[in-house]
């Protein structure tokens, strides 16, 4: 698990201004919407016994921890201290950590690491997701797993003909051609054009159609996968992999389509 990189950690639409628990890298963390909107992650350990700042109220956007009511403000400072008579102070030390949030894609991502802001990776590239011509859709995978072993099952071509035999792959065909590699400076995509059996409505078989496919990584976490069908119809699928911790995985995955832009087409992508 690396630090220093953004994750997507949640759907946008699940963040509101109550505190709600989110685990990444094996660490919780305690996010919640501010009045004007932007949404705060703190660390979810209070630092003065180890409360979960998650489970406390929120008070002009500042978070009380629930055990002796120490209050935090966004920047992760401690700024009240119940129990304190007026001739204590605030210890510079009674602080958590904060981290800087945004949204996109309909994802919250969070930077988890300490680099300033000129040096920080970029949050990942979903071009399609902000053109006009692609309609878009979301869901959640939870894997016990590994995040390496979920980018693998994304990019490794070779179980399309026998897992996604009524879509794109082609059970009859399962040969691994030579494919094309491009990289770019946070990661690569491969690029494959397989020959499938077209399906009529009742998914029987009525000769074949050409499908590119290209497999990509961005690092650290997210797989990608562009399929280009007949008729100029697209699909772009794009999986942030949260690494959980070691063992889990929390895929928050965003589809593209440019075609049947109604949600009663959603479930046929979501099979697919
Ligand atoms: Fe949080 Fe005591 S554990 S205020």
């Amino acid at each position: 698990m690396f630090k220093n990189f953004w994750y997507a950690c949640e759907l946008s639409t699940e963040v509101k201004k109550t505190p709600k628990r989110v685990r990444a890298l094996g660490q919780d963390l305690a996010i919640y919407r501010a009045k004007n909107g932007q949404i705060l992650a703190l660390s979810d350990l209070c630092v003065h016994r180890g409360g979960s700042l998650s489970m406390g109220p929120v008070e002009d956007d500042c978070v009380r921890c629930p055990y002796h009511g120490w209050k935090y403000d966004a920047s992760g400072k401690c700024v009240e201290i119940p129990a304190n008579t007026a001739e204590k102070t605030i210890p510079q030390r009674a602080r958590v950590d904060a981290y800087p949030v945004e949204e996109r894609y309909g994802l919250v991502w969070i930077f988890l690491g300490d680099l300033p802001s000129a040096e920080r990776p970029p949050i990942p590239e979903f071009p399609e997701f902000e053109d006009p011509d692609y309609y878009t859709i979301w869901g959640i995978f939870d894997w016990k797993a590994n995040y390496e072993r979920v980018i693998e099952n994304g990019i490794d071509i070779a179980h399309a003909p026998w897992v996604h035999k009524n879509s794109f792959g082609n059970v009859k065909d399962p040969k691994v051609k030579d494919y094309e590699v491009t990289c770019s400076e946070w990661g690569f995509k491969a690029s494959i054009t397989l020959v499938s059996p077209r399906r009529d409505f009742f998914g029987r078989e009525r000769g074949t159609k050409v499908v590119t496919t290209s497999v990509g990584v961005q690092l650290p976490h997210v797989s990608t996968l562009d399929l280009d069908l007949p008729n100029g119809m697209k699909m772009r699928l794009f999986d942030a992999n949260l690494p959980v911790d070691a063992n889990t995985t929390r895929t928050f995955w965003v589809m593209a389509r440019n075609f049947l832009p109604y949600r009663w087409a959603d479930p046929f992508s979501r099979k697919s």
